[in-house]
């Protein structure tokens, strides 16, 4: 892929979902802007950044929307889900209970997005690896039962980090 230029050929919306502290808005920021930071707040609301690229020889504009894991501060979700044609659902490798979650947000995910959306699993802070709290081979089991991709990825590293957007991204077209 490269920069695109003026003339856009396709939206796409792909939405981040996950509980809380997960690093959503971190893998978010390394997408959109190459960047990472250690303090970051949670997530009030929905945000939103965009980023253009190009595959397969057109030009893509990848809207990638961000919301709040803390329930209270989390938006409308059938608003949040319109329109999506992808969705990272997110972990934290070293908490246990961030996994123990996804299925409870894989059933708000299809329950509220178009049946046909990609998904993929991700779980996120592989740099973190001393602290690991959730087995490859458990996720990817899961992943595979439930017939979604998975990547294991950093923020902090910016490891994996294009690749799972990416691989959403072409797998949408
Ligand atoms: P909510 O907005 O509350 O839903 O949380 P979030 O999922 O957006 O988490 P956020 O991106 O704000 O990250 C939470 C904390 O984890 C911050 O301190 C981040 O710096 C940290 N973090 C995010 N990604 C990574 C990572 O890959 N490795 C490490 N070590 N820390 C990370
Ligand atoms: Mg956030």
């Amino acid at each position: 892929y490269g920069d695109a230029s003026q003339k856009i050929d396709y939206v796409f919306k792909v939405v981040l979902i996950g509980d809380s502290a997960v690093g959503k808005s971190q893998m978010l920021a390394r997408f959109a802007r190459n960047e990472f930071s250690l303090d970051s707040k949670a997530t009030i609301g929905v945000e939103f950044q965009t980023r253009t690229l190009v595959i397969q020889h057109k030009s893509v504009k990848a809207q990638i929307w961000d919301t709040a894991g803390q329930e209270r501060y989390r938006a409308v979700t059938s608003a949040y889900y319109r329109g999506a044609v992808g969705a990272l659902l997110v972990y934290d490798i070293t908490k246990r209970q961030t996994f123990d979650h996804i299925p409870r947000w894989l059933e708000e995910l299809r329950s509220h997005a178009d049946k046909n959306i990609v998904i993929m699993l991700i779980g996120n802070k592989t740099d973190l690896e001393d602290q690991r709290a959730v087995p490859t081979e458990d996720a990817k089991e899961f992943a595979q039962k439930e017939g979604l991709f998975f990547l294991e990825t950093s923020a902090l590293e910016a490891r994996n980090i294009e690749d799972a957007f990416l691989t959403v991204l072409t797998e949408i077209f």
